[in-house]
């Protein structure tokens, strides 16, 4: 088998708390990514989002990282200068977060936002870097990409902003993608025409992706894999289209939780924490 793309084991995050010690937010997670999808699934403050932060080294300074192994592509992030790690972030690794408007700066053109992330990759100058700004536009399937590219980011709707930043992480021509929640903030039609888009995208160009989402149906429609966190542990692994039939009693949980359209329950069940689900995992 070739290398895997990220190599996660044994990660451990932790930070200050107000009482003067250290809260565990990751407690010794093991994961890898090839070029494939992988989804993380769990409930709110499993460490979802601390465990891809950590990858890319974009956690505050005051939090304390460990890990036996935190590899990407054969970079070591926890000993990699800052000047590589910038090279990664946004470069070799794109970030697609929640809510575009936190990422795009709205006293810029959507334009010279993609030509500049373009640029900052790419040899070439600024005539080439609209053009690739345009193509990136076309790419992401906006529908009239001349007039976007003259507009400033609050001018687009929020599923129009979703595909700019998706179009502004595809410039430097990344190996993998990390979606922190990408469609929560969108509606339903439109969360399913973004992930379409990103699922076309991540195969066409042979990236790794990983999905941080809580809705399990949707990532089990859309990844291969899915690892299922629960307080800072990763709760078991399992292949995507076997996550309807999961053994594992969280997993059965979550699935549980969430609502079904077709079904009508009175009230929907409540998560039964198991306390066995704190303890270490080997
Ligand atoms: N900057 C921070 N400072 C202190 N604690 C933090 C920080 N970021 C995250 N945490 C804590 O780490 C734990 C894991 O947080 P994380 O954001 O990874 O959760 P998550 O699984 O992404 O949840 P959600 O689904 O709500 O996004 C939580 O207990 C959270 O409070
Ligand atoms: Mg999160």
């Amino acid at each position: 088998m070739t290398q895997p793309l990220v190599e996660i084991q044994n990660l451990r995050v932790e930070f200050p708390s107000s009482s003067g010690g250290y809260n565990q937010a990751v407690r010794g997670v093991s994961m890898s990514l090839g070029r494939e999808k992988l989804g993380i699934v769990g409930e709110s403050g499993s460490g979802k989002s601390v465990t891809g932060r950590a990858l890319m080294r974009l956690l505050p300074e005051a939090a304390r990282v460990k890990a036996d192994k935190l590899v990407f592509d054969g970079v070591n992030v926890l000993s990699a200068s800052e000047r590589t790690m910038r090279g990664l972030r946004g470069g070799r690794i794109g970030l697609i977060l929640q809510d575009p408007k936190y990422s795009l700066n709205p006293v810029m053109t959507i334009g010279a936002q993609i030509a500049e992330a373009w640029r900052a990759h790419n040899k070439g100058g600024k005539k080439e870097a609209l053009e690739a700004a345009l193509n990136l536009l076309e790419q992401v399937r906006i529908r009239d990409p001349r007039r976007v590219l003259d507009s400033y980011p609050h001018e687009v709707s929020g599923g129009m902003g979703q595909r700019v930043m998706i179009a502004m992480m595809l410039a430097p021509n990344p190996d993998m993608l990390i979606a922190d929640e990408p469609t929560s903030a969108l509606d339903a039609s439109v969360q399913a025409e973004i992930l379409r888009l990103i699922d076309d995208l991540v195969s066409a160009r042979g990236m790794g992706l990983m999905l941080i989402s809580h809705d399990l149906p949707l990532v089990a429609r859309f990844c291969d894999r899915v690892a299922v966190m629960y307080a800072g542990q990763v709760m078991e692994t399992l292949p995507a289209q076997d996550l309807h039939h999961a053994e594992h009693a969280y997993t059965r949980g979550l699935l549980d939780c969430m609502p079904h359209l077709s079904e009508k329950r009175a009230r929907l069940p409540v998560l039964n924490r198991d306390p066995k689900w704190l303890e270490p995992r080997s």
